[in-house]
């Protein structure tokens, strides 16, 4: 694990915001058009013209999972590249986006996510393609064996399996295109230390890790052309933040750790977090690094 701290990147303008599911539902074959040709009409069932964008019109395409809340959010606010085109996957969308939907805790949407790769990144000419998956759930906090069975189990299939899953479709839509190509994994202090009440979340960072440090090696040995990262932001004022320190004591032991970390106003902003982690990528960092923001409070 790294440990690192350091500036910030400039930020970049979101796009009007549109469905990709809507977009995408017209069999037209994508046609070149400038990013300024396409508009709020799409999204409210008017002719479309096709599935917009292409290699010719973007230089940088950033794919990022749980972009409606949080670190993702903040991820897709701050993309430090010119002429991005940011796609955010998750239930809800961020506004001023765009949205591809999918609830990633139901395996079988992640065929749908892997076809998005696939046709987004096949021929794409541009400068750089990014995968950021910073989805993931603490839900349901509490006690293997006490919580609900239903719940735990989306859990473990968020948090564990679609890192993986989405990682693999990623790669392989990657070999796709001759672009620099960047995964990046939001994972967590979790992934290492021992949290009651958060056995799966705990498992799924660990998970994700060691995903990032094994396909990391892999791309090395392939000429690193895809180079891959899991960066554990430190403690992020977020809505899941909030749901920590909502969590009962019996559900989580530690929870007054977050609670004191927050009254003494220790929570770092999700846009600084976000612009550290862009920064990574220009960093000579081993492909497959696992780097720790966590700076404790002195
Ligand atoms: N905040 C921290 O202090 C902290 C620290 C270490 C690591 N992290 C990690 O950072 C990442 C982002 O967390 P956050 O703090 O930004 O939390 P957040 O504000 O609660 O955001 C969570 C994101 O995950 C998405 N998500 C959750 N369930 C999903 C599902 N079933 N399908 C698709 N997307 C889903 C949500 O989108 P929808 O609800 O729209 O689907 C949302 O965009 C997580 O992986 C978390 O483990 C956070």
């Amino acid at each position: 694990m790294v440990l690192l701290r350091f500036g910030s990147n400039r930020a970049a303008k979101p796009r009007a915001a549109r469905s990709i599911r809507e977009a995408t539902g017209s069999r037209a074959p994508a046609e070149v058009i400038s990013p300024g040709a396409f508009s709020h009409e799409s999204r409210v069932g008017l002719p479309r013209r096709g599935f917009p964008y292409t290699a010719d019109v973007v230089s940088n395409l950033v794919f990022i999972t749980g972009g409606s809340s949080g670190i993702g959010a903040a991820m897709a606010r701050v993309v430090p590249y010119s002429d991005p085109r940011v796609i955010n996957i998750s239930r809800r969308e961020l506004e001023g986006y765009d949205h591809y939907e999918a609830d990633l805790a139901d395996p079988a949407a992640w065929g749908g996510v892997a076809d998005l790769f696939a046709r987004e990144i096949e021929g794409f000419a541009g400068e750089r393609v990014v995968f950021v998956h910073s989805a993931g759930t603490l839900q349901p906090i509490g006690f293997a064996g006490e919580v609900p069975t239903d719940a735990y189990v989306q859990q473990v299939l968020l948090d564990s399996a679609s890192p993986q899953v989405l990682g693999d479709a990623f790669l392989r839509a990657a070999r796709k295109t001759r672009a620099e190509c960047h995964v990046v994994m939001i994972t967590s202090g979790a992934a290492f230390t021992v949290f009651e009440g958060w056995s799966a979340y705990c498992a799924g960072k660990a998970a994700m890790d060691q995903w990032v440090r094994t396909t990391g090696a892999e791309q090395a040995r392939r000429g690193g052309r895809c180079r891959l990262l899991a960066v554990a932001p430190g403690i992020v004022e977020t809505p899941m933040q909030r749901e920590i320190r909502a969590a009962s004591s019996d559900e989580l032991p530690s929870v007054e750790v977050f609670v004191d970390i927050h009254a003494k106003d220790q929570c770092r902003d999700p846009e600084e977090a976000a612009r550290e982690i862009w920064s990574l990528l220009d960093r000579d960092l081993e492909n497959g690094a696992v780097v720790d923001l966590y700076v404790p409070a002195d």
